[in-house]
């Protein structure tokens, strides 16, 4: 993809459903009793990685225009796959997935692409196994491929080093099938969308944070079943973010995103923009499904830097590099700290972010957890690795909008992972 510099974005979109809860509605919704109907869902690799998963396992799911079908089989009623589970590019696929399969009765194989199959497993089969699950790297790297059979669960009270909302939902997932209460307390509150949703379908969870942010526990106990639910998916506020960022950075531009999931534990980068002095309004504020959803109104805005840190980087680590980029065009210093959770995304996301925006002509240090940005540097096009991760391409596609000259998103196909019309939505603003 070749992009150049605009003079204006206006113009009203939507985005795709929340990736997160997409995965999530399938999931729960094949261990349900009865049909699931999910509308506004992801139609991105990752949550069809999902879908896979689960019709590999015999759930019978039904991809009709608008909406999905999820005919679940309730808690025990997935059958043994016949092959390995294919996971892709997906992180939470596999992550949430495991949590569920060391609590079958049968053997399961999972594998992915090699970015995938280079991501940290160590922290789910760790507190798995504590329960009693049997969950091995066949490799012996502590990376996918996986091989789970099956154990005898038990609830265990698990303090996690980092506040991973999929290390969380693997946990309470395998505490359906584990005798007593699982608990997991993390450092800080990552997404709860795990905890939302079970309880909507039936599940007994219990939540518990300190005010402050610090320290947040979520705790389950196993139930007879699951039943089915209507899900309305919100907007996804990871996409969003792109389109926020070009609306405050590109001159003279006003744009209204409909019906955006604003849930807490996602939504840091709207106080970063506000903190970075971005104008941005809240309108028509409203729940769907147990989510918080809003529109939002963005104009352009002389954006000036701030310090990113503690427990806001779980509410916006896969804004990070659109954020980035906001800092690259902001006036001053911007400082993210406590983010070294970004080596391990997609993509090593400080390097891939610092390289491809040094190589735009910012003025960008990479640090151990973080990375510091000296913004107002004008930038330059040039061709952006994106080594085929998402949220790269489509951050780099916004930094393209302020770059003299043009300014090549090399394998921009990989957007599909989580924003398949990405480009589509960029015509409706033009
Ligand atoms: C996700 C959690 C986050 C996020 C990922 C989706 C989820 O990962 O980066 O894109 O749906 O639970 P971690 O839980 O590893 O931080």
């Amino acid at each position: 993809m070749e992009l150049s510099s605009l003079t204006s974005l206006k113009g009203k979109i939507t985005v795709p459903g929340d990736k997160s809860i997409s995965h999530r509605a399938i999931m729960f919704g094949a261990i349900a009793k009865g049909t699931t109907e999910i509308t506004h869902f992801l139609n991105g690799a990752d949550c069809l990685s999902t879908i896979g998963c689960f019709r590999q396992m015999g759930i019978a799911i039904e991809e009709e225009e608008g909406r999905v079908l999820v005919h679940g089989k309730g808690l025990y009623g997935l059958k043994m796959p016949s092959d390995t589970l294919n996971v892709g590019n997906s992180g939470t696929t596999t992550r949430l997935i495991s949590g569920i399969l060391a609590g079958q009765n049968f053997e399961s194989k999972l594998s992915g692409d090699e970015s995938l199959n280079s991501r940290p497993m160590k922290r789910i089969m760790e507190p798995l196994n504590f329960m009693g699950a049997n969950v091995s790297s066949i490799m012996r790297n502590n990376c996918a491929p996986l091989y789970i059979s099956p154990g005898s669960l038990h609830g265990i009270h698990y303090h996690s080093k980092v506040a991973s909302a999929q290390v969380k939902s693997a946990i309470l997932l395998a505490g359906l099938y584990a005798r007593g209460e699982t608990s997991v307390t993390e450092p800080s509150l990552s997404r709860n969308h795990t905890e939302l949703m079970l309880k909507e379908f039936g599940a007994p969870v219990h939540s518990a944070f300190e005010l402050d942010g610090t320290k947040a526990t979520a705790s389950i106990h196993p139930c007879e079943e699951l039943y089915a639910q209507k899900i309305s998916v919100p907007g996804d506020i990871s996409s969003a973010a792109y389109f926020i960022a070009a609306g405050l950075i590109v001159p003279d531009s006003e744009i209204l995103i409909q019906n955006v999931g604003i849930n807490s534990t996602r939504a840091g980068i709207l106080r970063v923009c506000e903190d970075m002095g971005g104008d941005i309004t809240l309108l028509h504020e409203r729940k769907t499904g147990g989510e918080p959803v809003a529109d939002i109104l963005v104009r352009t805005s002389n954006l000036h830097g701030t310090t990113i840190e503690g427990a806001i980087i779980p509410t916006l680590i896969d804004e990070i590099p659109i954020i980035a980029v906001m800092a690259a065009a902001a006036e001053g210093d911007t400082v993210i700290r406590d983010a070294a959770e970004l080596k391990v995304k997609e993509t090593d996301r400080i390097e891939t972010v610092t390289d491809n925006l040094s190589a735009m002509g910012c003025d960008i240090t990479p640090t151990d957890d973080g990375m510091i940005i000296h913004g107002g540097n004008p930038l330059h096009g040039t061709n952006i690795h994106t080594l085929l991760d998402h949220r790269i391409a489509m951050a780099f596609s916004i930094a393209a909008l302020i770059a003299k000259g043009h300014t090549k998103i090399l394998d921009s196909h990989c957007v599909d992972v989580s924003y398949p019309t990405f480009y589509d939505t960029f015509e409706e603003l033009l």
